[in-house]
């Protein structure tokens, strides 16, 4: 096999499309529209470069294959990369390259999207107008103006969701316990994780799911938010506990829920399962509430994402293959 062709996993024909426009003479991928694990990366025997996404997994198994049939370098279209087990990669010589922002204006507006479609509960009034059925009833909904947003993780996303609230006229609180300062720096206040629970009418999450974001929002921290409080989530479903969310909305507890994300959703999201019986219980409770908005990881697809995605893909592979230095490596945490 030619040394730089990339073997694309999880790659859907929108997806090839961008990254073919992308693609230089050094670079062509050859696209599957398949998860990638440890049966599937037998497709990429050969094939010193592969390239994954959010759902894939790559765990000690998938990269056990992939080292064994000679991929060196592993380049997510993706920013997050909790999929890897980045420990056994270092180990194998495999080099993981991500690509770090590709539109946070995808993701902030689509989290606003949400919230605003919730609060003034536009799926319902959809179908009620499609129905000929024009009653009020049950779309009561509430000004943004005034209340508190409680931003979980001030990020690139997380700040700019930030300013997008307080232009409603929210107050913006920020919980970031790693990198306060520019949170600060645009006027931000940065509080503790109990403090925003305790006081927010929105939250939302924009941290990465790590071993110390996972579950970030349980029964305890559920238990200290207020009555009534809408919860978002656009950022990685493991850093919700699911269960405990589905018990609190049927306590009214939490009042609103918008997931874009979800932590079952490998076997669900980016695939048509229209025609089949969806098993996982606690999801399909979760859709027959009319305060929750579920939507399939698509908050980043976004045409300018695509592109990004696809161009630094595409450079992140051109700097291995020239043996530049990756300026978007992702290396294990020690
Ligand atoms: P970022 O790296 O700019 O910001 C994440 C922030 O979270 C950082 O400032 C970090 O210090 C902070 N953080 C880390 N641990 C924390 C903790 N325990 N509590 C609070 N904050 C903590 O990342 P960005 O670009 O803002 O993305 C945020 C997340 O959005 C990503 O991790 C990813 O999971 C998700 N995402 C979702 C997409 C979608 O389509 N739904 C698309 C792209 C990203």
């Amino acid at each position: 096999m030619n040394p730089n062709h990339v073997v694309a996993f999880s790659a859907k024909p929108y997806d090839e499309a961008y990254l073919v426009q992308a693609s230089t003479d050094d670079v062509n991928f050859r696209c599957y529209d398949l998860n990638l694990n440890s049966t599937t990366a037998t497709m990429a025997n050969g094939a010193q470069i592969v390239s994954a996404f959010v759902n894939d997994d790559l765990n000690t198994d998938t990269l056990e294959v992939l080292a064994a049939g000679g991929t060196e370098l592993i380049a997510l279209r993706c920013a997050g990369y909790n999929q890897v087990d980045l420990a056994v990669a270092k180990q194998l010589g495999i080099s993981v390259v991500n690509v770090p922002a590709y539109s946070p204006y995808a993701v902030a507006e689509h989290t606003v999207a949400l919230m605003l479609a919730l609060s003034r509960k536009l799926p319902r009034s959809y179908n009620r107008v499609r129905d000929g059925n024009f009653s009020l009833d049950g779309l009561l909904g509430f000004d943004f103006h005034g209340k508190k947003v409680g931003i979980i993780g001030g990020g690139k996303i997380g700040r700019l969701v930030g300013e997008r609230m307080s232009a409603f006229g929210c107050e913006v609180i920020i919980h970031e316990p790693i990198n306060p300062q520019p949170c600060i720096d645009q006027g931000f206040e940065v509080v503790a994780l109990d403090q925003l629970l305790m006081e927010s009418d929105i939250i939302s999450l924009h941290c990465p799911l790590t071993e110390d974001t996972r579950y970030i929002i349980d029964t305890g921290a559920i238990l200290k938010m207020k009555q009534g409080v809408m919860l978002i989530n656009t950022s990685r479903g493991g850093l919700v506990d699911t269960a405990a969310v589905l018990s609190a909305l049927k306590k009214h507890k939490v009042a609103y829920l918008g997931m874009d994300v979800y932590e079952q959703e490998g076997s669900l999201f980016f695939d048509d399962h229209s025609s089949e019986i969806i098993q996982d219980d606690v999801f399909q409770r979760l859709i027959t509430l009319p305060n929750v908005l579920i939507t399939g990881h698509q908050a980043y697809f976004t045409k300018e994402a695509l592109r990004h995605i696809s161009e630094t893909t595409v450079a992140n592979i051109v700097a291995f293959v020239t043996q530049q230095p990756l300026i978007n490596e992702v290396k294990v945490r020690l």
